[in-house]
């Protein structure tokens, strides 16, 4: 497998849903277990735990099989849903770009046994394995997303924040709002309505993560170097508009 420059990924991969259940070789497996042991964290504090489960280790309440899945365990910190996001991201990009399938998955959970093998909380899974449908959109025309009007009132940086408008949600929901100009972006998510947070309110702040990655990672690809920041001012400023404030990237 190889570390290939992943921004191109972002305007091709989708969630693959249907699996040649054959497991991957021993040799793949290990390549993705040590590919799981150098991402880069957003908040490098917090405790994370990623494990390589199976089928059988998947209570999978409806969704079709997957022959492997990444199941991530937390310790429960601010910021730590969308740590786990812009951490599993790079997983998602990494094995996509590497002609394997993938799909995030909040719906299953892993057996008793497995959350029970964890110190920390459990948090969400990712499906893997080799594709049994196409594994990448033909054209950017395919994703169904927001336009960057409605997600971005950023000056410039377009180039940058459409890598972040082709970012996966949970439910397509694509809950975030970006602004700033191209040498600081804030990330908010937006508030979701009282029935939308009872129901998904807890994959809002994994989704920014995974938005936020695709940021740092476009910012990256066009040479800029960047760094996270959290902006106490901005926090104030934009909440009474109906956002929460998430955090910042910085750019050079
Ligand atoms: C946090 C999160 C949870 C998700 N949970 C599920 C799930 O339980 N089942 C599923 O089929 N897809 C799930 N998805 C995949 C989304 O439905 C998918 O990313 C979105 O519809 C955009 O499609 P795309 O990934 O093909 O671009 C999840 C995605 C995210 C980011």
């Amino acid at each position: 497998m190889e570390k290939i420059e992943l921004y191109e990924t972002i305007f091709k991969r989708k969630s693959i849903r249907n699996y040649d259940l054959t497991p991957l070789n021993q040799n793949t497996l290990n390549e993705i277990s040590s590919h799981i042991q150098s991402l880069t964290p957003l908040y490098d504090d917090i405790e994370v735990d990623l494990k390589i489960i199976s089928t059988e280790d998947v209570k999978r309440r409806f969704m079709k099989k997957a022959p492997h899945y990444i199941a991530a365990f937390s310790e429960e910190k601010e910021g730590y849903l969308t740590n786990i996001g812009f951490m599993l991201q790079q997983m998602d990009l990494f094995l996509s770009a590497n002609g394997i399938g993938t799909c995030w998955q909040g719906i299953p959970k892993p057996t008793n046994e497995i959350l029970e093998s964890s110190r920390q909380e459990f948090i969400i899974l990712i499906a893997f394995g080799r594709p049994a449908e196409p594994l990448y959109r033909s054209s950017t025309l395919e994703f169904k997303r927001k336009s960057l009007q409605e997600i971005s009132d950023v000056e410039g940086a377009e180039e940058i924040m459409e890598a972040a408008r082709f970012a996966p949600s949970a439910g397509n929901y694509q809950p975030w709002f970006f602004t700033g100009n191209e040498n600081m972006i804030h990330a908010y998510s937006i508030k979701p309505s009282i029935i939308r947070g009872v129901l998904a309110g807890r994959f809002i702040p994994i989704d920014i993560g995974i938005a936020f990655y695709h940021l740092k990672l476009a910012a990256e690809h066009f040479g800029r170097k960047t760094e996270v920041l959290m902006d106490n001012d901005i926090v104030r400023d934009y909440s009474k508009k109906g956002y929460n404030y998430i955090a910042s990237l910085k750019l050079e």
